[in-house]
């Protein structure tokens, strides 16, 4: 250190000597300005270069709060976004930039929620998931955990939560009779992801149901039809609990103006479905698999009609992107009485598979078939699955996880022994 301080102090000591000979000679000799200006020559290409790179510099890298302005990425709007929210209370719509949207799936790691979710993060859309775990399970979303454009939340939507975010599908809710009677959490979430929309400027979509039309006296059913539903029964806290849950988003549409979606979703079936739900294609499914019979309530003539969860997930998300609030009925119009869909699972599964009857549960809809005219022609949606197509692709995931569900068993009880 010190020598360097030395050798620096004899620097500037020859410097200072140089500079009053080249003025002593500057004064005495003409001589002297030929070196100099040959200096000037030789360093001249480096000033050019010099100049050139500053020019580059000023035109091709724009100033940081320009960037924030025009550039595409999330993380650079994302200030813009925020300033807006503290500055007006709100943030404007992301949905007509090409900008990664950031969309909220409540109830994302259930059944629908998960296969949505898939079809986000293909996109490349920032995806959060805000689940309480009541009927859904980790591993249907668990593997994107790790992928940056994923997060997982677990809440409860019948509390507020405040997630900045461009779109919101609300889907979290207990859709089977065997859950649902247990947490009717309908009207109170679907209160509190209106108020998120409305807070944050999102567009809203709720998953609402074929149950809204009850026991129908019009068949099939078009979204014109009111339903006819019984206000007290034991399923009233699900198809009751939907109807409100319409009114409270149509109410805040007109009464705050945001963006609203109501999708009127008909039996769905796939891969990922609780195995014991109640819900009459995972119960057959189910029952063949582990060889029992397969239970048919009532005398089996009720019918419904079954979609293949991709074709609702394509529904959902042209619904959500397009101009039209709804409601909308997704389903799949091909209409089979329980007894034909109890002939089908035995095809698929096993031809032997015996059938018990039961007595049928209370306000059970005789009929169910969707009139999809209308989304056909404002969404240009319409299913393209066969149950008989869908079905295996179902029964696969079912063998599989039940087998899984045997062998954790079988290994609890061998480390008990
Ligand atoms: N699958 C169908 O046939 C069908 C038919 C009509 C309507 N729907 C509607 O579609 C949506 C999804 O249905 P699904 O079949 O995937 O059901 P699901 O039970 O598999 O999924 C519901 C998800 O919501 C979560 N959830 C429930 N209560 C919650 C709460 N209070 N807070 C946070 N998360 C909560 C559950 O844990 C689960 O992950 C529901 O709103 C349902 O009413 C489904």
């Amino acid at each position: 250190m010190s020598s360097e301080l030395v050798r620096r102090s004899h620097n500037n000591n020859n410097t200072q000597t140089d500079n009053h000979t080249s003025s002593a000679q500057s004064n005495s000799s003409s001589k002297s300005r030929k070196p100099m200006f040959v200096t000037v020559l030789s360093r001249l290409p480096f000033l050019l270069v010099g100049i050139a790179i500053a020019t580059f510099l000023f035109h091709f890298l724009p100033s940081p709060s320009a960037s924030i302005v025009t550039d595409d990425s999330l993380e650079l709007a994302l200030p813009t976004r925020r300033v807006l929210l503290q500055e007006k209370g709100r943030v404007p719509l992301g949905l007509k930039t090409k900008r990664q949207k950031r969309i909220v799936v409540t109830g994302g790691a259930g059944f629908v929620g998960s296969h949505l979710v898939d079809r986000l993060m293909e996109r490349g859309d920032s995806v959060i998931v805000v689940d309480n775990f009541f009927t859904g399970r980790k591993e249907n979303v668990l593997h994107h955990m790790g992928n940056p454009n994923f997060e997982l939340i677990r809440h409860d939507v019948v509390e507020p939560i405040l997630l900045e975010v461009d779109q919101i599908y609300h889907l979290a809710c207990p859709a089977s009779p065997v859950h649902y009677k247990f947490n009717p959490t309908n009207v109170v979430g679907t209160l509190n992801m209106l108020g998120l929309a409305k807070r944050v400027g999102a567009r809203f979509l709720l998953t609402s149901t074929s149950e809204v039309y009850g026991d129908p006296l019009q068949h099939p059913q078009a979204e014109t039809y009111w339903g006819n539903v019984n206000p007290i029964g034991v399923r009233s806290c699900y198809d009751e609990g939907k109807r409100t849950a319409e009114t409270l988003t149509m109410d805040y549409h007109r009464g705050t103006g945001i963006e609203v979606r109501i999708a009127r979703i008909f039996n769905t079936y796939g891969p990922r479905m609780c195995l014991d739900d109640g819900r009459v294609v995972s119960n057959f499914v189910a029952q063949a698999l582990r060889k029992v019979p397969l239970t048919v309530y009532g005398d089996g003539k009720q019918t419904r009609s079954f979609q293949y969860v991709s074709d609702l997930v394509d529904g959902l998300m042209r619904l959500m992107e397009g101009e039209h609030i709804g409601p909308f009925n997704l389903g799949n119009p091909g209409e089979f009485t329980m007894l034909e869909l109890a002939q089908v699972v035995q095809e698929t599964i096993d031809p032997n598979a015996k059938i018990e009857f039961r007595p049928n549960t209370e306000d059970d809809p005789h009929k169910r078939k969707p009139d999809i005219s209308k989304a056909k022609e404002l969404l240009g949606w319409q299913p393209t699955v066969s149950l008989r197509e869908g079905l295996p692709l179902m029964v696969n995931d079912f063998r599989l996880r039940l087998l899984t569900d045997s062998k954790t068993i079988g290994d609890k009880a061998a480390s008990a022994a």
